[in-house]
This record gives C-alpha cells, structure tokens and sequence, in this order.
C-alpha cells in the first residue's frame, strides 16, 4: 500500500502575536514543523508536501534542507482547500495521512496504529476524549456507535457540544477517492470554510469504512496555538525525555528542571544536576557527572569524566576522567585527552590538549596543540590573532609555563621547557632549559603613598 503525506501549515497563527510564522516557533529546539516532518519521515512515505500560506517563505529553508514538496495555498479558506492544493502530491497513491504543522508530539507508534487501524479503502480518524472539548471538532456517531460525521464547535448544537470525543485532525484517507470527493466540499458553514472533517459525512454516504483510534495522550495530538501551549507542551516533552534518561540509568536530581534540544546518548551512572541544557548531539559516557547549571551542545564526554557547576561546552570532544570547571568555557574544536584539567574562567578553541596536562585558572588557550603532562600557570594567554590572521602555538610534552604569561603565535615551547612567569614569549622557548623575559625588579625607599585630598 503506497502512502502519501500532506502536511497543513498555511494557517497564520495570530495568536502567537509573533513574526515568526507559528509553525516555526521551537520546542525543545527543532520548529513545530521539524517534530512534524520528523515523525513523517520516519514513516518511509512514497511522496510528502507541505501546504505552506502564510510566512511560507520562512518554512523553505527547512524544506529545502530536507528536499520536501510545499504546495502554496495563497488563501486560507479552510483544511479542505489546504488538501485541495497538494492533489498532485497523493491523487497516484493508495492512501493519504493528513497531519498538522503545529501538532508537533504525535509518536510514530500512534500514526502507524492509526494507518493499520484499517484497509486502504477506509478512512481512519485518530481522536482523543477531552474533558473540555472546547474549540474542537466532535465525533458524531449513531445509536450503534457508527461514526457519522464531524462537526465543528461554531456549528453544533447543545447535545453535539457535550461530546467529549474530539477530532485530532489527523486522518487517512483513500487517495483516489479523496481526490474524487473533493470537488463535493462546500463552504456553506459558519465559517465559510472548505472543511476536511466534512469528507467524513461524505465517506458515510459512497459506504467507506470510518475507523477511528482513541490516543489515551492527549498531549500527542494537541495543537500549538499560543505561547502558553507551547510553554505546556515543551514541558510535556521534557519530562518525557527525562523519564526515558532516567530509565537509562541516569540519575537526575530534578527532571524538571533538565532541558534535552537534540540528541542525548547516555551510559549509565551519569549524573545530571539541575539547570543542566543539552542541545543537539551530545554523548555522555559512563559514570560522567556533570554539575548545576551546564550547557553541553554537540560534544562528546568521556567516562569518568566531571564538569562542574556553570561550564559551557561546544562542539568538543572530552576523553576519559577529565575535570572541567566550573565556569569553564570549551569553544569549538577543543579536544581534551584523558585526565586533562580545565579550570575556572578557563576559555579554550581549537586545542588539542595532551593527556594529563592542566589549564587550572584563568586561561585562553586557541589554535593550540598542546602535549603530555603540560601546567599552564594562571592567567597564560595564547595569542593567536595577529588582527588578520589566526596561527598556532605548540607546546611539547611536560613544558610548564609559569603564570601570567603571553605566548604570541606562530610560537612553538619544546618539550620539558620551562617559561618563566610574566613572561612574553615572542621567540620559541627550547626543550630542557628556562625561558623568561627578564624585567628588572627595583624598590623605592622613602616612597610614600598618595592620600586622599579633602574637599
Ligand atoms: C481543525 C479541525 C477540527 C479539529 C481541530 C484539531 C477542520 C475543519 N477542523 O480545526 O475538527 O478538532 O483542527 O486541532 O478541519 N490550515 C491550512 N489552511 C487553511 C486552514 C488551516 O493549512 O486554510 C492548517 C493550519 O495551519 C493548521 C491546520 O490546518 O495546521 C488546522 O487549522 P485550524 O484553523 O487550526 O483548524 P481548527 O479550526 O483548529
Ligand atoms: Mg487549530
């Protein structure tokens, strides 16, 4: 059975009150219409297109990244019309899944229930039971439990409005028939729309099959149409996130207080205290501890590994029981072998740094490939930019650089050398022998302090 999915996003989202188009607002860090497109694809489709109207121009980077169809709808004149638009899309296949962009948390598992709830010549609704189902479609059904029709909220009566038994939105529907059936919808409604909930009186009368699957979740199927919605719904998947961590065999010391906006891989015995951000593809070995207050983007942590309270790392790769922290900053392209020790108010880039070897306090180390067993004094400083170009330091195996000094790159520190503090390194520094820029030390006697003048 070849399926197609249509995606609906064309609406305008008014009451996000933003300039964002609302199905590219975010949760946990991907737009409402990645979690969609995600979901979707990961049903193998045999063709998918997204009806784009409003801000459509902000969705095509995304699709095009993704090399999916969009189908223009340039008025909104409701779900039915939107369908209308991508015909071309799904009139050759079996069967179309209809989804929403701003329903962002449907799991794959609901949607496959939902298209296996019948054959291809039926039409399958999947529905929720709302203790307020205000706002939403109902399902109509008869004495014998048939369903029979959806109506909208503006164009019920008292008996329909208390039906607890709401349209999701999301439907398959035979595709040949669909495309057929279409041209029935009206707009003669309270709204003036073309609605998709009315090809299901339609399917009723040519004698389909309706289907309907109840999703227990309601947050699932619910819909993004303001600010607090989204606030809600972002939690929801958090907690859920965190829940499967912990279930993994990680210890967080406060679920709701964890923010996961990617990929998080975890060993077990991780630790996670509270505040703590991981977005995009993060790997946390085992037994790694990470403090209060982290954010950890696209790294790689090795086991035994700690960071302590308020550090960032980005786009790094931390080897086995190294120390980082707190307030320790890893930039882009630091690699840390096993047993490293960043510091505090430490800031690293682009350094390899060798096994063993400590930036304890105070640092910048960029564009730097630094050996074994190195010490680097309080407040070294790399200095990699010349105001056009960017270059390296090297610093050998054991070399020790004493505090507060200033290694102007393109610069090499051979192995076993020894800088002496305070220094400006201008010149290489060689293996096995004390480098230091010498500034004559004097003493004022009889030198008396300033004091402070009265007004
Ligand atoms: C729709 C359903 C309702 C269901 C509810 C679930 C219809 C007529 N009603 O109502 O039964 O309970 O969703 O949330 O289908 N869209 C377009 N083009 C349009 C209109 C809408 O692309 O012309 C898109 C919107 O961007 C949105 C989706 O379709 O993603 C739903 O539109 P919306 O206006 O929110 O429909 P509801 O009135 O909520
Ligand atoms: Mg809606």
């Amino acid at each position: 059975m070849s399926l197609s999915i249509i995606i609906l996003a064309a609406g305008k989202g008014t009451r996000m009150k933003s300039a964002t188009t609302k199905v590219m607002h975010k949760l946990a860090g991907r737009a409402l219409l990645e979690h969609v497109i995600d979901t979707a694809t990961s049903l193998t489709p045999d063709s998918m297109a997204v009806v784009c109207g409003n801000g459509a121009e902000q969705l095509m980077p995304l699709l095009e990244s993704r090399s999916i169809l969009s189908a223009m709808q340039y008025e909104q004149l409701g779900t039915g019309h939107a369908v209308m638009q991508a015909v071309s899309v799904f009139e050759g296949s079996d069967q179309v899944l209809v989804l929403y962009g701003d329903v962002p948390l449907t799991q794959l598992s609901t949607l496959e229930a939902l298209i296996n709830s019948g054959d291809q010549q039926s039409l399958r609704i999947l529905t929720t039971e709302l203790a307020d189902p205000a706002g939403y479609g109902r399902i109509v059904r008869n004495d014998a439990g048939e369903v029979i029709c959806i109506t909208e909220q503006k164009d019920a009566d008292e008996q329909t409005l208390a039906i607890r038994e709401v349209n999701s939105g999301i439907m398959v529907l035979p595709s040949k028939w669909l495309t057929h059936s279409l041209d029935k919808l009206s707009n003669n409604n309270a709204q003036g729309e073309y609605y998709l909930t009315d090809m299901v009186a339609l399917a009723v009368e040519d004698g389909l099959a309706i289907n309907t699957v109840c999703c227990d979740d309601n947050a699932e199927v619910a819909g993004v149409n303001t600010r607090q919605q989204l606030a809600e719904l972002e939690r929801h998947f958090q907690i859920l996130q965190a829940n499967t961590l912990m279930a993994n065999g990680v210890t967080l010391s406060d679920p709701a207080r964890l923010d996961v906006r990617g990929n998080l891989q975890t060993g077990i015995d991780v630790s996670v205290d509270i505040n703590v951000i991981f977005e995009g593809s993060v790997t946390l070995a085992d037994n790694v501890e990470i403090g209060a207050n982290c954010i950890i983007k696209d790294s790689e942590i090795g086991e035994g590994s700690t960071i302590l309270a308020n550090s960032m790392i980005d786009s790094s790769t931390v080897a086995a029981n190294v120390n980082i922290g707190p307030f320790a900053r890893l930039r882009p392209g630091t690699v840390l072998a096993d047993s490293a020790k960043i510091g505090n108010f430490v800031e690293t880039k682009n350094a390899n740094i060798g096994e063993g070897s400590k930036v304890n306090h105070l640092s910048y180390i960029g564009d730097t490939d630094m050996g074994k067993g190195v010490n680097i004094g309080a407040g070294t400083i790399t200095c990699n930019y010349d105001g056009a170009n960017k270059h390296r330091t090297t610093i050998g195996d054991n070399a020790f650089i004493g505090s507060d000094s200033q290694l102007i790159a393109p610069i090499t520190v051979a192995q076993g050398a020894t800088v002496g503090a305070g220094t400006t390194l201008r010149k290489d520094a060689p293996e096995e022998a004390l480098t230091l820029t010498k500034s004559v030390q004097k003493t004022v006697s009889n030198w008396k302090r300033p004091v402070k003048t009265k007004k």
